[in-house]
């Protein structure tokens, strides 16, 4: 990860936010490369699932809604996570993160002392941390866990999430379970507090508690409360579904792991409304073309995805069932990337509950009434960048044996497509020629600096894909560049005037 995190900050992908005063903690900007990479991805998103399908549409809803809207959707009663605080530092944790660091520290423990540990040395150095090896045997990760944890501490599962606060702090104190920061002291843990992640802001110009709104922590919401708006204009008939990017705020307790949490980040969100009844067949179909998106569009390599399903304490309080799609992160390993839930009809009813405004759904065609079910495909578009670069990463060694870094990403998910690279500075007329004639096209970069092996790894280095190079053999006798392949490293000759066509094969 630090890798990742140090190529993005060098490169113009990603940088602290207000560094020049310190920072604020836990934000991002994205440079000139990452926000381009960052457009592609969202781009790609759009096409794949709304221009490409007649049942779907997209929707861009405001930031900011009426604060009813999160009473009705359960954010303001339950979307919290347990807080606690150490007393002798004045530090704020989740109760929650802390249990899981402990439970793995038991189970590492506990592996040391069982049998088959040899054996699960082995699978460790080939898969390279203790987590990857854990998910390797699961057999013994369970029976570590119901003996130390579940049967121990009379707890329901091994998601510390789900348990009581009371649960929680017993399983702290009993467990002797120490402050990160200051683990040689023994924590003075305050009680659990349940903390919740909506920030809140006030609009307009009075200061009374009436015009407290929140940023939204999700998009979703705004599909919901316009579903009536889009059956009505769009002519659309259920089965189908509404697509919408934008910005999703939650006040994390911790953030962390570069731009994976993050308390301001980007999702891509879709509520696809089915008929009662089949919303189970539409989750299958959904989880298929999830994946199909994440490897074939985005290129995602399929060693490092996984589904993992949902236990049932673990749901969401709208859902009845709900798969995730992981990444395997460096330094973090197997972790959500994306959320694929059954969401119910429960938003639906819930906003018809609370607005006393008809959600339902006419089906001219029955002549049926129904609220409908909604399959709800959702994917963090900043972490889904996160998982891109950390899966396009990769390293070379070049002539003189150094290594240097190689981004394999996608041309179509590359944020410069094209670098025009004159051999020598007096070719920069005809250079600036071609670089008018593919920046029309596509979004290219002009480079003149440096000797060519140099120019081709730096731009190896930030993803693009072909590199044109102006001579004097080829372009100014002949009318044609070189083309050279970033991961094949091969050079083809082409036509001036063919270029704009040869490119428009691949983007
Ligand atoms: N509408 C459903 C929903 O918001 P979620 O699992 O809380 O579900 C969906 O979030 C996706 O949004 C996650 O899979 C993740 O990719 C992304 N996400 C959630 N919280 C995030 C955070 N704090 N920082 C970055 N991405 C986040």
């Amino acid at each position: 990860m630090k890798h990742i995190v140090d190529l993005a900050k060098n490169r113009g992908f990603v940088f602290q936010g207000s560094e020049i005063y310190g920072g604020l903690a836990n934000t991002w900007d994205y440079g000139p490369l990452g926000s381009l990479l960052k457009e592609n991805l969202k781009n790609l998103w759009i096409r794949e699932f709304v221009q490409r399908r007649p049942d779907m549409v997209l929707l861009d809803a405001a930031i900011l809604m009426n604060p009813q809207v999160w009473v009705a959707s359960g954010h303001v009663g339950g979307f919290s996570d347990p807080l606690i605080d150490d007393k002798n530092t004045k530090e704020r944790f989740r109760a929650d993160k802390l249990i899981e660091g402990k439970i793995t520290e038991i189970v590492t423990e506990a592996l040391k002392q069982n049998e088959e540990w040899v054996h699960l040395e082995k699978n460790m150095d080939e898969a390279g941390n203790l987590r990857k090896a854990l998910q390797l045997h699961p057999a013994i990760y369970n029976q570590i866990i119901t003996e130390k944890v579940l049967k121990k501490y009379w707890v329901p599962n091994q998601i510390p999430e789900s348990w009581t606060p009371e649960q929680q702090l017993n399983f702290m104190k009993c467990e002797d379970v120490r402050n990160p920061n200051n683990p040689d002291v023994k924590a003075d843990w305050t009680e659990i507090r349940k903390f919740n992640l909506m920030f809140e802001t006030k609009q307009g110009v009075t200061d009374d508690s009436t015009a407290k709104v929140y940023l939204r922590p999700e998009t979703a919401q705004g599909i919901f409360v316009d579903f009536p708006h889009i059956v009505r204009t769009c002519r659309r008939r259920v089965p189908f579904g509404v697509a919408q990017v934008g910005k999703a705020f939650r006040n994390e307790i911790t953030p962390g792991n570069f731009i994976f949490r993050t308390r301001e980040f980007e999702q891509m969100e879709i509520e696809f409304f089915c008929e009662p009844g089949t919303q189970k067949e539409w989750h299958e179909k959904w989880k298929v073309a999830c994946k199909k998106f994440l490897m074939e569009t985005v290129g995602i390599k399929e060693s490092n995805l996984r589904f993992r399903e949902h236990e049932k304490d673990e749901l969401s309080h709208y859902s009845d069932w709900t798969f995730d799609i992981e990444y395997d992160f460096p330094s973090i390993g197997f972790s959500e990337l994306q959320g694929i839930a059954s969401r119910t009809d429960f938003d639906l009813k819930a906003h018809m509950s609370e607005s006393k405004q008809d959600m339902s759904y006419f089906d001219p065609v029955k002549n049926t009434k129904f609220i409908p079910y909604v399959i709800e495909p959702s994917i963090g578009l900043t972490r889904l960048f996160l998982a891109t670069l950390c899966d396009a990463y990769d390293t070379i060694k070049d002539e003189e044996g150094a290594e240097r870094i190689v981004l394999r990403l996608k041309p179509e998910v590359a944020p410069v497509k094209i670098a025009v690279l004159p051999l020598v500075k007096k070719l920069n007329e005809k250079a600036e020629e071609v670089f008018t004639l593919l920046s029309n096209n596509f979004m290219t970069w002009y480079d003149e600096t440096g000797s060519i092996g140099k120019r081709y790894a730096r731009f190896d280095e930030i993803g693009t894909p072909w590199c044109v190079t102006i001579d004097f053999d080829n372009t100014m006798e002949k009318n044609m560049v070189t083309i050279r392949h970033r991961d094949t490293m091969e050079q083809e000759i082409v036509a001036i005037d063919d270029l704009v066509d040869y490119f428009k094969k691949y983007l």
